[in-house]
């Protein structure tokens, strides 16, 4: 982070709720992506183990690791100079008990340089998010849909469709704020039980598929930017065809190396003619030792050698006078 760089904290997002400010959390899973979000203004940033199926191409998040985590989460914290970085614990890494998810808690906090962790689970979880915050870790908590339990609840399904679910997350929500929860996810649940969720927390809730009413919203990074086709849940929103931009850019790229038109003279390093005839020579020499076929075969394409490739390459190409590539 640059010098005199203060990331957001959570006493920044509380302030925001308090302000009716909306707060913007976008998922990324390494530099270039943490950058951009970073470069955007989101505020938080969420390494989510949805990395395990957005970019690791698993069936679900849980073969997801600390490891994975860490490895990821630093990354982002790297990428990022400004936004507060939550890395999401996997699955396995606190369910055990309060010394184990402590003990992995600890690692994700001191590995990578993140400002928070995120678990999920409510009343289930609220003991081991309890420890968590007297150990002076900030945690997130995330209530709903949560992905790790998915072979538990019989599929990727909203929830609080029923007056007694929409309790029961009502009662998890309440759980993690007493617990000391600085933030929950509300993930897939109907606007009317979010937004009364919302209304009863004095912490900011942050929905995904969770209607308008939430102190804040999350996005998927790959979901909001069209990266993959096969991914189109209904509560993201594509803000562009990123996936068709990139398809596009990456089928041109081919064509132009296939048709020679890349790399150009000033997409190339080229040498003064002293040099190059030196090093011609040196090569020359080198192949005659090592009894090697000649350097200066023709090329396949029609006859071009290296002399006849450089013609009037210098005039038009500014010579290679420092090692610098970029
Ligand atoms: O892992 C993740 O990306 C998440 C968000 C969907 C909230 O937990």
């Amino acid at each position: 982070m640059s010098a005199g760089m203060k990331r957001v904290s959570v006493s920044d997002l509380q302030r925001m709720r308090d302000k009716n400010q909306r707060i913007t959390m976008i998922t990324a899973y390494d530099y270039p992506s943490a950058k951009l979000a970073d470069e955007a203004g989101v505020p938080v940033i969420l390494v989510g183990d949805s990395l395990g199926m957005v970019v690791l191409g698993y069936e679900s998040t849980v073969p997801v690791t600390v490891e994975d985590m860490i490895h990821h989460g630093s990354a982002v914290v790297r990428g990022s100079e400004r936004a507060h970085v939550v890395v999401d614990m996997p699955f396995g890494s606190y369910q055990a008990g309060w010394k184990d998810a402590l003990r992995n808690a600890a690692r994700i906090m001191q590995e990578t340089g993140c400002s928070s962790v995120k678990l999920e689970g409510g009343q289930r979880s609220a003991g081991i998010v309890k420890r968590l915050v007297e150990a002076g870790i900030p945690v997130m908590g995330h209530v709903g849909l949560t992905p790790q339990s998915v072979n538990a609840m019989g599929g990727y399904k909203i929830q609080g469709r029923t007056p007694r679910d929409a309790v029961r997350i009502l009662n998890d929500a309440k759980a993690l704020e007493e617990a000391g929860a600085y933030s929950i996810v509300l993930e897939v649940v109907p606007a009317i039980v979010a937004w009364r969720i919302t209304e009863r927390l004095s912490v900011p809730t942050i929905g995904i598929g969770a209607g308008p009413y939430c102190s804040g919203q999350v996005q998927v990074f790959h979901d909001m930017l069209g990266l993959d086709p096969d991914m189109d849940p209904r509560h993201a929103r594509r803000f562009i065809e990123g996936g068709e931009l990139v398809r596009n850019a990456i089928t041109e790229y081919r064509e132009a190396v296939e048709d020679g038109s890349f790399p150009t003279p000033a997409e190339s390093f080229f040498l003064d003619a002293a040099r190059r005839q030196h090093i011609e020579a040196t090569l020359a020499r080198h192949a005659r030792e090592a009894a090697l076929p000649p350097v200066r075969a023709e090329a396949s394409d029609g006859g071009q050698t290296p002399d006849s490739a450089h013609e009037g390459v210098d005039a038009e190409v500014a010579m290679l006078e420092e090692d610098e590539v970029v």
